[in-house]
């Protein structure tokens, strides 16, 4: 079988992971357990689950000159992903993001964009017959909405299906502007940015969902954590039960569902076959701390029981 060829137009990140015993309040100074860094960025995270899973990836981002950015660039080639279109932007730092991990496993982040701010259309054109030769063009909300627009119009042009992940939320995003995307992935907070609807139960969900179909983006897929995840169709809704772990750490679960629900999807072309997996894969990368340091192999992914 033929390798998925999967082009992922975003982020990258160096992640600086705490682990607390609780947040401090403000104005006060505690001692945290443990510190990590490691290899992140929601653009990243998922390209490099493509890859571990066994598609031919291509990332297309942009690195800081800093000491990250010839690190971040090195990650991507250990990984097998092709780094023609990393490049590196003079004067800017890299992306970075200080993360807090509760015992509970949830997190909280803050991401400094750097030089992912960069990456501009022009990128995207040089990128074009890259592109254009992909099964699928993944992208998420960590660079500029203007590349993300124009990747989005290029990518009708060439014929290419899009995933967009819109993570991190943002409630600018014009609905409009993506409503040709074949799969759009948000988290249920995400749901509620760009809805304004309650989404606590399933119900509600469900509801938030089919007004993004009404919009005419045709496939919604809601990631609900612990609840699995919800596929909203053109009017028909399907929730995917979801697989429990015991989680040390949630991290990147999102970008693990993304980048193997596009790997087993290009492989298969089954919508339901590819959630059951990312959902599976996701709640795998929970099990380790970490966000690329939990992401396992195919090998190990298709041999584990859970
Ligand atoms: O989704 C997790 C990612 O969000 C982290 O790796 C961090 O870099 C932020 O982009």
């Amino acid at each position: 079988m033929a390798k998925p060829k999967i082009t992922v137009v975003g982020s990258n990140m160096v992640d600086l992971i705490t682990y607390v015993d609780r947040m401090p309040d403000r104005g006060e100074t505690i001692v945290a357990p443990e510190f990590s860094m490691g290899f992140g960025g929601k653009g990243a995270n998922q390209a490099v689950a493509a890859a571990v899973l066994g598609a031919d990836v291509r990332m297309v981002t942009k690195v800081g000159d800093d000491v990250f950015g010839p690190n971040t660039r090195q990650n991507f080639e250990s990984h097998g992903i092709n780094v023609d279109f990393v490049d590196s932007v003079p004067g800017k730092s890299s992306g970075v993001a200080p993360i807090f991990v509760e015992p509970d496993s949830s997190n909280s982040i803050l991401i400094i964009k750097g030089a992912n701010e960069d990456l501009s259309p022009s990128d995207i054109d040089r990128a074009e017959t890259m592109i254009g030769e992909s099964d699928i063009v993944v992208m998420q909300l960590e660079i500029s909405m203007e590349t993300v627009y124009y990747t989005i119009d290029r990518c009708r042009e060439l014929e290419v299906p899009v995933l967009l992940n819109p993570a991190p939320a943002d409630p600018s995003l014009e609905l409009e502007k993506i409503r040709t995307v074949s799969f759009f992935v948000p988290n249920e907070s995400e749901l509620k940015t760009l809805t304004g609807m309650a989404v606590d139960t399933v119900d509600e969900i469900t509801a938030a969902a089919r007004t993004l179909n009404e919009a005419g983006i045709q496939n919604v897929i809601v990631t609900i954590g612990e609840r699995g995840a919800l596929v909203a169709t053109n009017g028909t809704t399907k929730l995917i039960p979801p697989v429990s772990v015991s989680s040390v750490d949630t991290t990147g679960a999102g970008d693990a569902f993304v980048g193997c629900f596009a790997t087993y999807y290009v492989e298969s072309g089954n919508v339901d076959l590819a959630i059951e997996k990312a959902n599976r894969y996701a709640a795998m990368s929970t099990m380790k701390p970490g966000t690329q340091k939990s992401l396992v192999t195919r090998e190990v992914f298709e041999k584990t029981t859970l």
